[in-house]
């Protein structure tokens, strides 16, 4: 494994989540205002030749999972031919390729996808009620989704293999009264449903009163099927997952707010204007972007270029040490220092 994706804390960094869009075709509330989000001009942003050349150099040095996402990726006007190309570095040792998408379209790319190499789906889904669902998302498209899911289903039942995961945040009043619901999925069909504790964001109007925690979630959960039990994990995971003995699917838990998971993160990330990220909630940006259009001139990447990404990437994990050893302000260990925010 390369030293350059392992950090002072010896965390190998395989798993690069790469944003390719910030734009996104709902407005849920606890993600966006009304308005959506203000969006980097166009230039600013990575061009799907850079995106494949990032992702190889990364590939190169030994990352095995990339994930897409947003924004919401499949609203990227070239999704396919990107994933196609990210598709080719399997050969070179690129073994999962992941979107995390809202599934508003993503019946209509699917196949396409599966066969360019798409290898797992992260799908949100806070509600299985169509008007609750316009509530949370501010807009029609609950059947869009729900056909989506059913294609997953499908092609998984004719062995496509997709790892199929539903992310659900859970807010308290909106749609914590689904819990039961969403477990019961997972009698029949192998999908990991995961809770999401409700994290703020800038002007998301987080409020204490609103987050459902973990210990609440697992207790509603235990009064249905009391006998859900821990599943081992692997060691980056940063959900905790469960099982109803006997049920083909999971349940998992993102405790982001009451339970901190920061020391087995291996995530690394890339924004849409092309800045490495070794923390969501780290300050530290460095911008590849910069490096391979000053570098590189529009010619094609060579050595040189690649040199100085490495450098930057490394000079960036030591740099962000901070977030790393200790509690990020949203990620402290004890739930109720942070709730009292
Ligand atoms: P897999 O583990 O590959 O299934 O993906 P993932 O859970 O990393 O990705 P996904 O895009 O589905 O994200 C699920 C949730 O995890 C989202 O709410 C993210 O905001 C949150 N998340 C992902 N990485 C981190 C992290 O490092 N810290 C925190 N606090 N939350 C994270
Ligand atoms: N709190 C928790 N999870 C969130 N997501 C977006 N905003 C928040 C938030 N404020 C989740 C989405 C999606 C995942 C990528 O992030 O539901 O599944
Ligand atoms: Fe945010 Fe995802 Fe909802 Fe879009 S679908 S508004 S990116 S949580």
């Amino acid at each position: 494994f390369s030293d350059f994706l392992t950090d002072t804390f010896d965390r190998q960094h395989d798993y690069l989540r790469i944003s390719v869009t910030e734009r996104c075709n709902l407005r849920c509330t606890y993600c966006m205002p009304e308005e959506g989000v203000p969006l980097s001009p166009q230039r600013e942003l990575l061009t799907t030749p850079e995106i494949v050349l990032i992702s190889s150099l990364f590939v190169s040095q030994g990352v095995t999972k990339i994930r897409l996402t947003g924004g919401e990726p499949t609203v990227r006007r070239d999704i396919l031919p990107l994933m196609q190309q990210i598709g080719a570095l399997r050969q070179h040792g690129l073994r999962e390729i992941c979107l995390t998408t809202n599934g508003l379209t993503l019946h209509r790319k699917l196949d396409a996808m599966v066969e360019a190499g798409l290898t797992g789906v992260n799908l949100s889904l806070d509600t299985l009620d169509p008007w609750q669902f316009q509530i949370m998302t501010r807009r029609p498209g609950f059947s869009a989704v729900r056909k989506s899911i059913d294609r997953i289903l499908e092609m998984n039942r004719s062995g496509a293999g997709i790892k199929f995961k539903i992310n659900c945040v859970v807010m308290r009043g909106l749609n914590d009264r689904e819990i039961l619901p969403f477990v019961e999925m997972t009698r029949n069909e192998d999908i990991e449903i995961r809770f999401i504790e409700y994290m703020p964001f800038d002007g998301n109007k987080w409020s204490k009163g609103k987050m459902f925690s973990y210990e609440e979630m697992l207790e509603v959960i235990r009064a249905g099927y009391p006998d859900l039990q821990r599943k081992a994990g692997h060691k980056n995971d940063t959900s905790k997952t469960f099982e109803v003995p006997g049920f083909a699917g999971r349940v998992g838990f993102i405790t982001s707010m009451t339970h901190n998971f920061c020391g087995t993160c291996n995530r690394l990330r890339i924004t849409g204007d092309g800045n490495l990220k070794v923390c969501l909630f780290g300050n530290a940006e460095v911008s590849l972007r910069d490096i391979i259009r000053k570098v590189n001139q529009g010619e094609p990447i060579d050595e040189e270029a690649l040199e100085s990404m490495k450098q930057a990437a490394m000079a960036q994990m030591s740099s962000d040490k901070l977030s790393r050893s200790g509690p990020s302000p949203l990620l402290a260990p004890n739930s109720d220092e942070l709730l009292n925010v």
